[in-house]
């Protein structure tokens, strides 16, 4: 049991937990995985504490259930309206070991990351992540890694994450209401790159957009780091808004019309499909055209897609993006959505981002609505493995945690 690790996803539309054994030699394999739908948030936002907990208690016992192991912490992934991202720099005189060494340590590092992190937060504000981008000994720039090399000035810079702190501490008290402890959080989108997006994808420029129920999360990586970060406040539960009220029928069955017959690309539907809307009322059904449904749905989903494009805006027109758009969340789902956001993004170098090599688990996990939720669970291993390598196995629940996280954080980018 000690070797479990857990990844929760608390999205608005569902939860989802996945519990992961490390294998003697290592190897993280998937042993349980557990889904409830999710009734108390709002974008992302938790605003039911009751329905919340009981839908995390739901998907975490399911897991157990499968991987027939009892868990009590986990990683969780944070995300929603109130998550910002800024590029920040900071400078500092490298101290060195002697007067004529001037080598670069690990305390210069340090020194110069704080600098970057002293902009002006407000109170209600927290950092979630701080992620070093590159850095600049002297005049030399793009250096990834300068310990022990020789210099004066050193400059870095970095990605910075803030959450609002309630939003955080309602998310974690809910989970702690359900039982389970929190080792660490992690921005969702920074957890879905971790499993669908690849190293040279990261590095050439890439945008992850995670289509949610609540909440579009984009994310840019460039050269191996977090250039942007952003939350678009709207996502699938809007597309199946505008299916209720233009068909004139209730949300529950707009959602199952989406779900099954669901395009948000023209071009896909034949002329003869057809679709059975149920009759309201007592009314009899009626057989509408497949299109009526796809003229719905794909207006919504450019919409969402322009909004993307104008966040990514001030990014793409100064760093050339020029790895792949990955598209991640239930909405990647939706056929004719890798076409439309090809047409927008004006690139053929779009895909669905489906979440790679994890052992243990079965097909119908392999898809992008499992893509931060599984990211969430390879990084609670990465992150066991560090604090195992730095302590040994026996004693890694009861050291203070937060301390050694930012050297595993830059592990990871
Ligand atoms: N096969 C599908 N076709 C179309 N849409 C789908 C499909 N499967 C799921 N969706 C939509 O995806 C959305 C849910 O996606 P996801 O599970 O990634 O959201 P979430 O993580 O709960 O929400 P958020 O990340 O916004 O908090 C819903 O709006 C759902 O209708
Ligand atoms: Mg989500």
């Amino acid at each position: 049991m000690s070797d479990a690790v857990v990844g929760l996803d608390i999205g608005t539309s569902r939860i989802r937990a996945v519990i992961g054994e490390i294998s003697d030699t290592g190897v993280l394999q998937i042993t349980g995985v557990g889904t409830s739908s999710s009734n108390g948030l709002r974008k992302g936002v938790v605003v039911n504490i009751e329905n919340t907990v009981r839908s995390i208690s739901q998907a975490v016992e399911a897991a157990e259930m499968m991987s027939g192991i009892e868990v009590s912490r986990c990683m969780i992934g944070i995300g929603g309206t109130h998550i910002d991202g800024l590029n920040s720099r900071g400078v500092v005189a490298v101290t060195g070991k002697g007067r004529d060494n001037r080598e670069i340590g690990q305390d210069d590092i340090t020194r110069v990351i704080d600098a970057a992190k002293a902009v002006v937060i407000p109170m209600d504000r927290q950092v979630l992540h701080v992620i070093p981008q590159s850095y600049i000994v002297d005049e030399q720039k793009g250096v990834k890694d300068p310990r022990n090399m020789i210099g004066v000035r050193l400059e870095s810079e970095v990605h910075i994450v803030t959450g609002s702190v309630t939003s955080v501490q309602n998310m974690v008290k809910c989970v702690n209401r359900a039982s389970l402890n929190v080792d660490e959080y992690m921005l969702h989108a920074l957890a879905a790159v971790k499993s669908v997006m690849t190293e040279e994808e990261r590095e050439l420029g890439s945008i992850l957009i995670d289509l949610g129920g609540g909440t579009t999360d984009v994310l840019i990586m460039a050269d191996g780091a977090p250039l942007l970060t952003a939350v678009i406040p709207a996502g699938g539960i809007q597309v199946t808004n505008d299916i209720s009220i233009v068909k004139g029928i209730s949300v529950e069955t707009a959602e199952r019309i989406k779900l099954d017959t669901g395009c948000c690309w023209l071009p896909l539907i034949e002329e003869n499909e057809e679709v059975i809307l149920p009759g309201v009322g007592g009314r009899p059904p009626v057989v509408i055209p497949r299109s009526e449904i796809a003229e719905i749905i794909q207006p919504r989903m450019a919409e969402i897609f322009s909004m993307v494009m104008e966040k990514i805006s001030s990014v793409s027109k100064k760093r050339q993006l020029s790895g792949n758009v990955i598209l991640t969340g239930g909405g990647a789902l939706l056929p004719g959505v890798v076409e439309l956001a090809s047409e927008i993004f004006n690139t053929q170098a779009v895909r669905m981002g489906i979440p790679g090599n994890f052992g243990g688990l079965t097909g119908e996990y392999r898809s992008p609505d499992y893509a931060t939720v599984l990211g969430l669970v390879l990084s609670a291993s990465e992150r066991r493995r560090v604090l195992e390598g730095e302590s040994g196995p026996s004693d890694t629940q009861s050291r203070p945690v937060i301390t050694r996280i930012r050297g595993w954080l830059k592990e990871f980018f």
